[in-house]
């Protein structure tokens, strides 16, 4: 069986899930996940619950709270393969990555290894740490034709000096999808003395993860994308050899703690805590159905947008075929043809909503296909375009 053959198998399942437990707009042809996702209800439930209770009594439930937010994240560390004091609860991947930024020291001349793809926060995050520091960014251009792991390999082990301190890379490139060999790369990035630095914004709840099995320094990213979390959940893993360091970003109760423990990097001092009671209940909801059925339907429908995408004459798929390199995004360009206007046209005239920037001058559209999307979303999108061609 093709791995886009499932989707017809089991459409109907689907097309339940998006119908009663999501409040997508039924007009909405959401294609854009890959930003922000749709929480689903049980998560909204929770947020909208725990806001309503707290403010009943905001003093008997703030020490309630605090024992479900430690479930999830206990919750979060077995669903991303690694244990609950390895992982620092924080808003999103623009914070986890500052706190390797901010909270490792940086001397003259060092040299950080990056890709050219980097999401602009990230980008900028370090172009700031290389001035303040007088650090040298070594930025390698990562091939937009992506054939192997070893490609990917290659290209950031040409980039190493003597001088390299940091390797910093994505796991899921916004741009292209490309899903980059993480073990490997981190392997890489150890063996040369560099603390390996994961970009993986878009890799929970896409791609599988075993963090403990990888072993990065850091690894960053967001929930509120693919595991559909509330918007303002990210998470920070961090090493057990990185603890003598690093300093946190802030300095609260959490600083006192004795021995190795990611939680020192939480965001700090009275908070709103519902958002990570919701997350607790957005894994809980992905188990259920069960993540490995929903990688095996949101990677059937990637495989069938990039089998529909072929009819277009002059079409530059940026996103590698192999399963194995790639997740939900999908990313094309067609020679000759401006797509930002169409992906407007789709919006304002449709309600399909997709993401158009460009990648090395090329004039790119970014299909993000979860759970949430049938075949029938692709198909519209596919027609609206052909239409505009
Ligand atoms: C690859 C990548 N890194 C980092 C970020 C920043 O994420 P956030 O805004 O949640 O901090 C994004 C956001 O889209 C991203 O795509």
């Amino acid at each position: 069986m093709k791995p886009s053959d499932s989707v017809s198998t089991d459409a109907q399942f689907w097309a339940a899930i998006r119908r009663d437990q999501f409040l997508l707009d039924p007009e909405v042809v959401f294609l854009q996940g890959g930003s922000v996702g749709p929480s689903p209800r049980p998560v909204v439930d929770t947020i909208t619950k725990g806001i309503r209770d707290f403010d009943s009594d905001p003093l008997k439930h703030q020490p309630l709270y605090r024992p479900i937010v430690e479930k999830a994240r206990e919750k979060l560390a077995k669903f991303v393969g690694t244990s609950a004091e390895r992982v620092a609860l924080v808003q999103n991947t623009t914070m986890a990555m500052s706190v390797p930024a901010q909270g490792l020291t940086w001397e003259e001349g060092d040299e950080i290894l990056t890709s050219d793809q980097e999401y602009g926060a990230v980008r900028a995050c370090w172009d700031y740490i290389a001035k303040r520091y007088k650090v040298k960014i070594n930025r390698v251009e990562l091939p937009l034709k992506i054939e192997s792991a070893e490609q990917i390999v290659d290209t950031f082990k040409a980039g190493f000096t003597d001088r390299t301190r940091a390797m910093v890379f994505g796991h899921v490139y916004w741009s292209t999808g490309l899903a980059t060999p993480i073990k490997e790369l981190t392997e890489l990035g150890r063996e040369r003395g560099a603390w390996v630095i994961i970009d993986g914004a878009h890799a929970v709840g896409m791609v599988p993860l075993n963090l403990d099995d990888v072993h990065p320094h850091f690894y960053c990213s967001s929930l509120h994308k693919w595991i559909l979390s509330a918007k303002g959940t990210g998470m920070l893993y961090v090493s057990e050899d990185v603890y003598d360091h690093v300093e946190p970003l802030i300095l609260g109760g959490n600083v006192r703690q004795e021995g190795n423990n990611a939680s020192r990097f939480d965001m700090m001092g009275t908070r709103d805590q519902t958002p990570f009671m919701g997350l607790g209940a957005a894994i809980d909801f992905q188990n259920e159905i069960g993540w490995d059925r929903v990688r095996a339907y949101s990677q059937g429908l990637a495989g069938y947008l990039k089998e529909r995408l072929k009819r277009f004459k002059g079409l530059r798929l940026l996103t590698p075929a192999d399963p194995e390199l790639s997740g939900f995004i999908t990313t094309f360009g067609i020679d000759g043809v401006d797509l930002a206007p169409i992906r407007q046209e789709l919006w304002d005239d449709e309600k399909i909503e997709t993401s158009a920037f460009k990648v090395q001058d090329l004039s790119v559209m970014r299909i993000s296909t979860h759970f949430y999307n049938s075949r029938e979303d692709i198909d519209r999108m596919i027609s609206e375009i052909e239409k505009r061609l």
